[in-house]
């Protein structure tokens, strides 16, 4: 009897067998552009000569010690977070997924506040685990599992198809009214509220300017922790190195995963001293791999190369190139409803009536070697290139793209 892989979500036709910059090859020998860096981890692109070097040499060195010893190399880690955070955020754990970091930040909430409620943006993803997939819809198939935890979602924030019927600029974000009515003094016990700065998972959406900041006054006045989802936005996607800073905020715990790691598994939950102490000698939170020195190098070594290479700015205007092309395109396509995206994060939505074509024309680009996402549900491509995409290989895609739409 033969051992097969169960699909738990659905898969390729090809086998992948080795990757190099921004391309991949099935074991065929037919080169991919990935314009989507693996599942949005892979920022360096394929096989980066400094972080293979400083993960062969770490892997010589110490991989895993006990989660109870301190090593060399997260506090190297620490230092470098060090350089790229707001002061006030000066706590971390180093973990290895985005949901078990959502997990984490979660029960930091809880036990600091001593609150259950957890307010979320509607239609977002935030992780496979029960209760970060009990606050998310987006990709939520399994519906049978139970739903943990008090809950209160908050409307999307697309001001294109504003969830209150007004239109952009609105005078008072009326999409946060629901939050304003749910935190009313004492009604409620919220214990946080959790927003990503570009929702990935939801479809690419683009808050307005200032919503970021919105969240954390509402939060700032009813002192509710405000935790900053940026498993996808963080570490350069946008064009910052954290997606908050657009809005000119700190938040009080914030979430970082895939790019971080640059393909292997890390992720990490920052905060601050305030939030610690009240969660002093009642959360304990302990992973066979937590904080292990290969998290902590390869965390260091990706920061170092993201500053020294200042890559994360070249991937903004790679990114801006992308939607500057796409938006012409759509201008010769009218069944493109919106290109939209910040830094190097970029959506391309369908007309409704034409979210079917989608997935031709996701085939049709992976016949012709370029792998991308296409969500059918908000029928939207979300391609998050590696941050080190050249122009010309954004332009061979643009072209793709174009002959893909055609009918
Ligand atoms: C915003 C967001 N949060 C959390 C997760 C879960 O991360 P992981 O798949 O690493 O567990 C994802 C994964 O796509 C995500 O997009």
């Amino acid at each position: 009897m033969s051992m097969k892989l169960w699909q738990t979500n659905p898969f390729q036709e090809m086998t992948l067998g080795r990757g190099e910059g921004s391309f991949v090859w099935d074991t065929k020998g037919k080169p991919y552009l990935d314009l989507v860096s693996g599942t949005w981890c892979n920022i360096l692109g394929y096989g980066h000569s400094r972080l293979v070097g400083a993960i062969q040499d770490q892997v010589s060195k110490l991989v895993h010690v006990g989660s109870s010893f301190p090593t060399r190399e997260i506090g190297e880690a620490l230092l470098k977070l060090r350089e790229v955070l707001p002061p006030e955020l000066n706590r971390a754990v180093f973990l290895n997924t985005g949901s078990e970091a959502v997990e984490l930040a979660l029960k930091m909430a809880r036990t600091a506040t001593g609150a259950e409620g957890i307010v979320v943006i509607e239609g977002g993803y935030y992780g496979a685990t029960i209760y970060a997939l009990s606050l998310s819809e987006a990709g939520r198939k399994t519906m049978y599992l139970p739903q943990y935890g008090e809950i209160h979602r908050l409307p999307v924030p697309d001001c294109r198809r504003c969830p209150v019927g007004h239109s952009w600029p609105c005078e008072d974000y009326y999409c946060l009214d629901m939050m304003r009515d749910t935190v009313k003094e004492g009604e409620v016990q919220i214990a946080a509220v959790l927003y990503e700065p570009v929702m990935a998972g939801g479809g690419m959406i683009v808050p307005p300017p200032g919503y970021g900041a919105q969240l954390r006054a509402l939060t700032s006045r009813y002192e509710i922790p405000l935790i900053a989802e940026e498993v996808t936005t963080g570490m350069g996607r946008t064009g910052r190195w954290f997606g908050f800073e657009h809005d000119n905020i700190v938040p009080d715990i914030l979430i970082i995963g895939k790019a971080i790691g640059a393909g292997l598994p890390v992720s990490a939950v920052v905060t601050t001293g305030e939030i610690e102490a009240r969660c002093e000698s009642v959360l304990r939170h302990v992973q066979s791999h937590q904080n292990d020195p290969l998290s902590g190098r390869i965390a260091a070594t990706v920061i170092s190369i993201l500053q020294e290479d200042h890559l994360f700015e070249q991937a903004a205007e790679r990114g801006a190139h992308l939607l500057e092309g796409l938006k012409i395109v759509q201008s010769r396509y009218p069944s493109i409803e919106d290109v939209r995206g910040k830094g190097a994060m970029v959506g391309i939505e369908l007309t409704e009536d034409h979210a079917d074509k989608g997935k031709v024309v996701f085939q049709r680009l992976l016949n012709a070697g370029f792998i991308v996402d296409y969500q059918h549900e908000t029928a939207t491509f979300r391609l998050f290139p590696p941050y080190i995409i050249s122009t010309q290989e954004i332009d061979s895609f643009l072209i793709a793209f174009e002959l893909s739409m055609k009918d």
